[in-house]
This record gives structure tokens, sequence and C-alpha cells, in this order.
């Protein structure tokens, strides 16, 4: 034993234990004297592991793991117990304690499985000086990767026979339980026999923060062979969607800058590396995802997205910039030129049109809203179109104040009104934002009754649907309106010139006619259930028809005066007959 029991309980008691796994990315919460949280030993949904700060005692009543923080170490991060103590010491500032003639042994409990992945990393790394390796060492050479950059991610190259890797393993006393739990090779259905899982390709080992390897890239070095990158399965080492390369290769400078460039590949990784860009990092054989961003949120405030300026990658960047909404990240994206990756494009342009192209970043929020305005026509109607596609992302925002000021952002450049933003949000998770959306300077609608909601729906479909403009303004008057609201707006939308009419963008109105802008911007905003306008303009103009036919029996003298009231009434049935006729056409055309 190298550390004796009194060091190793000075470095357990120096050691806040709620501190220890909450940088571990584990969330606590105060429960009285413990902390409460999920337990990351295992799946679960309401938080069974506890912790003891004050006895520096972990337990879960969910699957019994329990321990200090030694036990915490060797489970957590698979640390052998005295890299555990080690560990523990150095965030305590307690000097190691040295004892006489003891040389650092090679770690004896170390974890059978990252011992195999370490040496299958050492073996393809040596692979690449011998005649076996030459192949990758000549592909290395074409792809312009530096012997600096090939050292500093360790890159290799697995033998191109079926058992190569595993028989020199096996020599260097790897079982192949362990070659097989670590995915370095696989069992043959057919004959039941192990075969190597890399063969003939270029090996990029994935490291995790502690620069221990826990899997492999590999890409194939001849065009035939499929797939070109291969990636270690799924292991209790390696989970794709835990990890980032190029997080342990930069690390010093990513905690610096607090900063990630996020790329697709891992020889972009490298490529820009080698040129400074030690913050470059790209997930591995997947894309990014919630979990990734997880630990994003570890290292970094800031990050930078860097995506192919063709149909693919502009999708993708959508795609991003709507997962990192969301997020406390302080995140851009930046588009490179069709045809083009960073690789490439560093190859061929070097190092200060790239620094050149990165300022040119745009923030992911405005990204997401140019991009989706984009989508759409410019006119109200497409930008209320586009709104509700960014709606769920806002939603994703948990934090009041963010979620607030990202609305007003997204108004701003919308141009549309936070009133009128929050109300939208509102009513499509009823999650209420601290400003109240229901304040004196907002129109309300008025409350629906049966006459009032086919007006409405008449108005609404009308604001969306611009070709009916010219043939409800032949057909409808505004006394046809009972709603006093309803009349007034129609009666101003009249009064708008006709080729405003066509493309109809009550944006416009704002400055022109800010009440009517808000009335308008309030109609468009409401919930508006798929109906048949048809219907309602001749439910309301049968309504008006029956009061008109009331009015004029009343105000008929003679019998004859009746008799004209009721062919009258007739008449204009028929017309109305026509109408709905006409809108249906229009509308189905
Ligand atoms: P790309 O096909 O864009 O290749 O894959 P690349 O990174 O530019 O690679 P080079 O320059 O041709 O060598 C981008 C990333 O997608 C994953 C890998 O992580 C790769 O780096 N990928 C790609 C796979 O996992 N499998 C594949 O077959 C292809
Ligand atoms: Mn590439």
């Amino acid at each position: 034993m190298q550390f004796s029991k009194g060091f190793i309980r000075q470095v357990v008691e120096a050691t806040n234990l709620v501190d220890l796994i909450s940088e571990h990315g584990i969330t606590l919460k105060r429960a009285g004297t413990n902390y409460k949280g999920l337990c990351p030993f295992h799946a679960e949904k309401t938080p069974s592991f506890n912790v003891n700060p004050l006895r520096g005692f972990f337990h879960c009543f969910g699957c019994s793991t329990s321990g200090d923080a030694i036990k915490f170490l060797t489970q957590y991060d698979r640390l052998s117990f005295m890299e555990a103590v080690e560990e523990l010491a150095k965030r305590a500032s307690i000097p190691l304690e040295i004892v006489a003639g003891s040389s650092r042994p090679t770690n004896p409990d170390e974890d059978r499985g990252l011992r195999c992945l370490r040496e299958a990393a050492s073996f393809y790394r040596e692979n690449l000086a011998v005649d076996e390796g030459a192949s990758a060492k000549e592909y290395l050479r074409e792809r312009m990767v530096p012997e600096n950059m090939q050292e500093h991610f360790q890159l290799g190259g697995s033998p191109d026979e079926w058992q190569g890797a595993m028989n020199r393993l096996q020599q260097k006393k790897i079982a192949v339980p362990d070659l097989l739990s670590t995915g370095l090779i696989k069992v043959s259905e057919k004959s039941g026999r192990h075969y190597d899982t890399f063969r003939g390709r270029l090996m990029f080992p994935i490291r995790d923060t502690r620069g221990r390897c826990i899997g492999f890239g590999a890409r194939s070095m001849k065009p035939e062979d499929k797939p070109k990158y291969l990636n270690s399965p799924e292991t209790s080492y390696y989970q794709k969607s835990q990890v980032l390369y190029g997080l342990f290769e930069g690390l010093s400078s990513i905690r610096k800058l607090r900063r990630l460039i996020f790329v697709e590949g891992y020889l972009d990784v490298i490529r820009l590396h080698e040129n400074g860009f030690e913050d470059a990092v790209a997930p591995c054989g997947t894309a990014l995802t919630q979990d990734h961003l997880k630990i994003v949120r570890r290292y970094a405030d800031t990050v930078i997205l860097l995506f192919d300026g063709d149909t693919a990658g502009k999708n993708a960047a959508l795609k991003h910039a709507n997962l990192l909404l969301p997020h406390a990240l302080e995140s851009f994206i930046v588009t490179l030129p069709e045809g083009d990756d960073p690789d490439t494009f560093l190859l061929k342009h070097g190092k200060a049109r790239f620094e050149e192209l990165l300022e040119q970043k745009v923030p992911a929020l405005d990204y997401l809203v140019q991009q989706t305005i984009k989508k759409y026509p410019d006119s109200i109607q497409g930008r209320m179109q586009g709104l509700e596609e960014l709606l769920p992302a806002l939603n994703e925002i948990n934090d009041p104040k963010r979620r607030q000021l990202s609305l007003l952002a997204i108004g701003e450049r919308m141009k549309i009104p936070a009133e009128i933003l929050a109300r939208e949000l509102k009513r499509k998770t009823n999650k209420y934002l601290s400003n109240k959306d229901n304040n004196a300077t907002l129109q309300r609608l008025p409350t629906s009754s049966k006459v009032s909601q086919d007006e409405q729906w008449l108005l609404q479909s009308l604001l969306r649907k611009g070709k009916l403009w010219p043939l409800v303004r032949e057909h409808l008057d505004p006394q046809e309106f009972q709603t006093p609201q309803f009349h007034q707006l129609y009666a101003k939308l009249l009064q708008l010139p006709d080729a405003a009419f066509q493309a109809f963008d009550p944006l416009k109105l704002e400055l022109s006619d800010p009440e009517l802008f808000q009335s308008v911007m309030l109609l468009l905003t409401e919930e508006i259930p798929s109906h048949d306008f048809g219907l309602s303009l001749r439910r309301i103009k049968e309504r008006n028809l029956d009061n008109n036919f009331q009015q004029w029996l009343l105000n008929s003298t003679s019998n004859e005066d009746r008799a004209q009231a009721g062919l009258k009434r007739r008449k204009e049935e028929e017309k109305l007959k026509n109408i709905k006729q006409i809108f249906d056409n229009i509308l189905t055309l």
C-alpha cells in the first residue's frame, strides 16, 4: 500500500462530498441535513440518491450503492483506489505522502476494461511505425496530418487482419472477455469465432477528460471499405452521447477560454487544433444531443457551431440552433462556403481566412429567426407561421427570465410586439410569463357570443387569406358587423389603399395606425379553428337579413308593404346562396 491509513483518512475528511459529487454534473438538492438527487449509478426518475455531507457518505435507496468520496470516484470515474486518493489530495491541496522506498507501481487495481483499451491504443499507435502500419502512415501523409498532431491525438493504425489486434493484445495478457466488453473484438454469428472489430483502419482513440481511452473512431482508407467511419459500439466505457472528441486534447485551452467550437468530424477537430483552435470538438459518430450539452455546460459558456453551406448543413444548423436555445450558453452559428468542411477550408485558405469566418458568427437566436422567417412568405401570415415554429424552442427555456428575454429578442427581430408574442406563448403552454400580457394597453377581444364568433372568424380568415380581399370588399359592408370593435376594424381596413389589400402586412400599420395594428395583431394571434369561411359569412348575412326583415315588417303600414318585404327577403336569400358559392369556389381554388 502506497498511502498510510492516516493519510487516506485526512484526505477523505478534507473532501466536501456534496461539492465533489456536484462537480461531476449531478444535481443535488438540500433535504434537511442531507442532499438528494437522481442516482448516477442507475436510471431513475425520482431521486433516491442521498448524500450526507457531515458523515461524508452517500447511499442510494434505489440500487443500494453507497460509500465515501473514494468509493464515489472509483465507481463513477472508474479510478483505481490509488488514483482516487491522489485525486482527492489534489483537490484538497494536500501534498502527497512519500512512503520510503516505494516507486510508483503500475496500478494493481486498474479497471480491466480501461487497461485493455489503453493497451489497444498503444498497440495501434506503435503499429504506425512498423511495416504493418505503412498504409495508415501513408494515408495520414496524404491527409496532411503532421507528426505532432498524430502524437497529440495518439493516432494509430489497425492491422488488416481478422485477429491481428486480438492476438497481439492477448500476448500482453489482455483476456478475451475484456476485449469483448470494450468492443474491440466481436463474435462471428456463423462460425462463433472471435474477430477484430477494426481492421485496416486509421484509428482515432476517443479519450475521456482524464485522458483515458474509452473507445475508438476508425476511418476506412480504401473507398470500397464501408462504412467510412466505424465507431466503437456502445459499451459501459463508451457512450457516444457522453463524449466529445477533442475535449481532452484541448482541455487546458478550453478551461481558459470557456468556449467550444463544434465541428462534425474527427479530422476537422485535428485540423483546427493544429491551427491553434484547441477548443474544437466533435460528437463521435452521432448528432449533438441534449446529453452532450450537459457536458458542454461544465466546460464552456460560449459555443460556436460550424456548418457546411449546403442544404444539409443549413438544416443541421437550424436543428442545432433550436437545440441550443434553451441552454444558458452563448451560442453562435458559422456557415462555411458550400462544399467545404473545416478541414478542407483550412487547408485551402489558411488560418487568417478561417479567423475572418469565425468573426462572422451569428447568434443562434438570430440565425433561428432569420432562417425561420426565410422559409415563409414575407407577410404577416408568413411571420405568424414562422412564430409558430419558434415557440416550441422558447418553451424549452425553463428559466423564466431567460425565456422572457429571448421572447423580447424574437419579438424585436420579427417586429411583433412582445405582448402579442407573450400571449401566443401562454396560449400554447399555459406557462405564465412574468410579464402580465393582459395589461391595459392591450385591447381585448370581445368575449365571444354566437354573434361575435362568426364575425371574429370571418375577420381572422380574411386577414390570413389575402386572396379573399377583393371579393369581401365588394360583398360586405362594415354595417353588417354587429360587434362595434369588428365594425370599426373592418371599416378601417376598407380605407387601406387597394394595393395594400393584396400584399396585406399589418406590420406596416404599426407606425401609421398603432390602434388598428394592435387589433389586427390580436385577431391574428388568437386561435383560429378550422372552419368554413362561407358559412360564417352566410350566417352573418342571414342574421342581418332576419333583423332587417323584422324592421321592414315593423315599418310596413299596408298588406302590400308586407308583401314587398317578403319578396325582398326572398331575393336577398337568393343572393346569399350565390355568395356562399362564390366564396366556396375561391377558397377551393
Ligand atoms: P463526413 O462524412 O462528413 O466525413 O462525416 P469527414 O469528417 O469530413 O471525414 P473525412 O474528411 O472524409 O475523413 C462526419 C462525421 O460523421 C461521422 C464521423 O464522426 C465523421 O467524422 N461518420 C461519418 C460516421 O460515424 N460514420 C460514417 O460512415 C460517416
Ligand atoms: Mn472532411
